[in-house]
């Protein structure tokens, strides 16, 4: 079966890893990508996903732009970490096309809309792997589009550890408001949710020895493309191997069985002096008396990825963007 996905990315190093495997890989159909502040300023990541989507040779799939900065807070990007063009400064040329016309939220809407009237094998598996602003907007403003979605499977938070903070992981520390909106709305709506986040996101890792080989494939296509945005990532960190980082989430929905995950209630911290925009995972274990807890459990119980077979995860992706699946490209 091919699975009809949408991505919503702040393209950046590893959304266009996630980019590359999406559209190369034939058990998915990439409907639309629609983009967010995050990583780079909103115009930058409509760039870089075009640029990566034109490596690919599929120009044909639509780029909505979308918001610009979270619901509360000014954004704070992370150019030290992408580059100063937020995706490597590969000198790539960039393609000259518009995105599509429709803001990134209302592309969403038309799409979700449509595949509702389908039969329920076109419902659409949302793939958040930036701020989730556009997709609180999304599910504030029209909820009866969540009726077109499949999944909601995200890369964000964590149940043990932050990067952007020693609490919270950057996509929902960038909005936490935003990632609350959405937890808790997709439990309203019923819409399922698997958080990929931090506690997998380094665990799926590709040598610099690999990247070079992909690099020496030449010919500014999607190979090459692959190869240096690994080169890039382990001279950042200064490491022999680099993470495939959003692409990860891709593969869980590629291959759900390389993932041990766990239905978790989870919450968003929105003050805390130390702790906001962390995912607080609770795994207490429920049979004892929790009824000094003043909190209850939280509404949004979500599919938490805990472990991940990195082998494989790997071995997918490098397979994917080296063109096995689709070798006539090459
Ligand atoms: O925190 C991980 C996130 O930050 C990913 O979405 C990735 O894009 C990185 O910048
Ligand atoms: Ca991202």
């Amino acid at each position: 079966m091919v699975r009809p996905v949408v991505l919503d990315v702040d393209t950046g190093v590893d959304d266009a890893m996630a980019l590359l495997l999406a559209a190369r890989h034939p058990a998915l159909d990439l409907r639309a990508v629609t983009c967010v502040g995050g990583n780079a300023s909103v115009d930058d990541v409509v760039s870089n996903t075009a640029l990566v989507l034109h490596t690919c040779g599929r120009p044909d799939i639509p780029v909505a732009r979308g918001a610009e900065r979270p619901l509360l807070e000014p954004p704070q990007e992370a150019r030290h970490v992408h580059g100063r063009d937020g995706m490597a400064d590969l000198g790539w040329v960039r393609p000259d096309v518009p995105p599509d016309p429709r803001h990134a939220v209302e592309l969403l809407r038309d799409l979700l809309r449509e595949a509702a009237a389908r039969d329920p094998s076109q419902r659409i598996t949302l793939l958040p792997l930036g701020p989730l602003t556009n997709i609180a907007l999304l599910m504030r403003t029209w909820p009866d589009a969540a009726a077109g979605l499949a999944e909601i499977v995200f890369m964000g938070g964590a149940a043990q550890t932050g990067n952007a903070t020693a609490s919270a992981e950057f996509n929902v520390w960038h909005d936490p408001e935003a990632a609350a909106i959405v937890l808790e709305s997709a439990a309203e709506l019923g819409v399922p949710v698997r958080m990929y986040g931090l506690d997998v996101f380094y665990d799926v890792r590709v040598g610099l020895d690999r990247a070079r080989e992909l690099v020496a494939v030449g010919g500014r296509g999607p190979v090459e493309l692959a190869g240096r945005l690994l080169e890039f990532s382990c001279a950042r960190f200064q490491a022999a191997d680099a993470t495939i980082g959003d692409a990860g989430a891709v593969c869980a929905v590629i291959d759900p069985e390389g993932l041990s995950t766990r239905r978790l209630p989870v919450r968003v911290e929105l003050t805390g002096t130390w702790s906001r925009g962390r995912t607080v995972v609770d795994r207490r274990d429920w049979a004892g008396d929790l009824s000094h807890d003043p909190h209850g459990v939280a509404p949004a119980v979500v599919e938490v990825a805990l472990e991940v077979d990195g082998g494989r995860y790997a071995d997918l992706w490098l397979s994917t963007v080296a063109g096995e699946h689709r070798v006539a490209e090459q």
